[in-house]
């Protein structure tokens, strides 16, 4: 069952209204390939490849593992682990890492590409307690996969069952106050020289269908992605006995046109950032299923 009621007030919003609460029994499983990241599966692999795209590999990948701080030895759940890009980074420094995902194609890629550290499960990711069977871990991470996930509840509940008390879950997010696709938009200030973000929308929680590779001919290929304001993701964070110990916010590495306009776009991206990392602790009293 979705947080929120279906019923829509106009395209991409979903009716305003208060959360409804979340079922503690997780909902019925769907077959893992019936999702769109399946249909965008060779695309998404070729992009990430064996080290990840730029994105990763400058801004996302460091973040994790600076948040995470695993050790060699210790055992990180990778939850929507997409080809595997984080647990091959994690194992090269000594880290255990069990990846989930529900796209089977990207799991095959992620096996095909795995060291011995590494093993991936093909599965929901709502339904992790049937997948792991009591595996129990030191970490979790869920990189930019909680907005492809409705509800959350119980994907962040099943991360805590998993994870040891004190262990950690770090949750990376498009950064959902500056980066609604479709509601926020670079804007030119001729007048001031000035590179603007207007944001059109925020606070309303939306489904927003994303074309994954523009560009392309003829390319119609989306996944659905769910805007939520940041208060739900915390919220739903301390619901599932996670506590919010840090935060940070990673800012594009790519640098805009070299023409006048240069040097206000670069300020611009200094400013707006593109991503949003959380850091979880696991409190000890977390709510069991
Ligand atoms: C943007 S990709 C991110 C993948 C990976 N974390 C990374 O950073 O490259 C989103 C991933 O979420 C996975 N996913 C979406 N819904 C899922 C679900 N219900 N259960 C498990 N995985 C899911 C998709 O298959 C896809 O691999």
């Amino acid at each position: 069952m979705s947080e929120f009621p279906r019923r829509r007030s106009d395209p991409g919003r979903w009716k305003q209204g208060r959360p409804t609460t979340p079922r503690r029994s997780p909902p019925a499983k769907t077959p893992a390939s019936n999702t769109a990241w399946e249909r965008q599966a060779a695309w998404y692999d070729e992009r990430q490849g064996q080290e990840g795209d730029d994105f990763h590999r400058d801004l996302v990948l460091p973040a994790v593992l600076r948040q995470l701080q695993a050790q060699p030895g210790q055992r990180v759940l990778d939850c929507c682990c997409g080809n595997g890009v984080l647990g091959r980074h994690l194992a090269a420094t000594g880290v255990r890492v069990v990846g989930v995902d529900a796209s089977p194609s990207l799991i095959e890629s992620a096996q095909e590409r795995a060291g011995s550290h590494e093993s991936y499960v093909l599965g929901d990711a709502h339904a992790l307690p049937d997948l792991l069977s009591g595996e129990s871990f030191d970490h979790a991470a869920l990189v930019l996969a909680l907005q492809d996930l409705d509800p959350i509840n119980h994907v962040l509940h099943g991360c805590a069952q998993a994870v040891r008390p004190g262990g950690r879950l770090v949750v990376v997010l498009t950064h959902p106050c500056f980066r609604l696709p479709k509601y926020h938009h670079w804007g030119w200030d001729e007048e001031n020289e000035l590179q603007y973000r207007r944001l059109d929308g925020y606070a309303l929680p939306r489904r927003l269908p994303i074309v994954t590779h523009p560009g392309r001919d003829g390319n119609t290929a989306s996944t659905t992605s769910y805007h939520r304001a940041l208060p739900l993701y915390l919220n739903a964070l301390g619901a599932a006995g996670w506590a919010v110990t840090a935060s940070e916010e990673l800012f594009s590495h790519r640098r805009g046109s070299k023409g006048r306009r240069s040097q206000a776009e670069d300020l611009a991206h200094r400013e707006f950032p593109v991503f949003l990392v959380l850091t979880a602790e696991r409190l000890s009293s977390a709510p069991a299923d």
